[in-house]
């Protein structure tokens, strides 16, 4: 039985394993890098947690995958940005990406949302797929990526 629930100052520990293994296994996919949030103090997840929402989807007790709606990077503070998206591989293809991004748009249109956006790297077929069933269209807006700048975001 899959479930998605906003991360609780209690799960901190899972939340940080999830999303150390997300950046470990899936490096091309995110901006942040394993070495910047390994060895980070407990406080430094409480503090994320605190800051924005965090989900984890769960099956039974364990963390399969994650996704963030976190303050837009742009100026409209009516946009969230969904961030961290991450399944873990042995779950994909099985709706567990869908129900993470119901869970970050219900939330931030539930406090005023009038937009979510998202970034995804050139060559993402599996995410893309997603966040176009998912509502999500183009905006023709892209810019290398800033860990790789020989390769584009969207
Ligand atoms: C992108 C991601 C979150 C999607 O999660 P998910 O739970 O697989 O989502 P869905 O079940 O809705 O599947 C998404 C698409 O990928 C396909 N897919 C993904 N993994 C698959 C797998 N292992 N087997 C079969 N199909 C798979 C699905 O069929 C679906 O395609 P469709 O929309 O054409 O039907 C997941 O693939 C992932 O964590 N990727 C690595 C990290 C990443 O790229 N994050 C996004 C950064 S922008």
């Amino acid at each position: 039985m899959l479930r998605v629930e906003r991360v609780v100052c209690e799960d901190w520990a899972a939340l940080e394993e999830l999303r150390l293994r997300a950046l470990e296994t899936d490096a091309d996919a995110f901006g942040s890098t394993s070495a910047d949030e390994r060895a980070r103090p407990e406080a430094f997840w409480l503090r994320r947690i605190l800051v924005s929402a965090w989900f984890l989807a769960w099956s039974a007790e364990q963390a399969i995958g994650v996704a963030a709606p976190v303050a837009s990077p742009n100026t409209l503070t009516e946009e969230r940005h969904l961030d961290t998206m991450w399944v873990a591989s042995a779950w994909r293809g099985r709706g567990v990406g869908e129900a993470l991004v119901q869970a970050v748009i219900g939330h931030a249109m539930a406090h005023g949302a009038t937009a979510v956006s998202l970034t995804v790297a050139d060559g993402n077929e599996q995410a893309r797929s997603l966040y176009r069933r998912m509502g999500f269209r183009s905006t023709g807006e892209r810019s290398p990526r800033p860990r790789d700048p020989h390769q584009m975001r969207e």
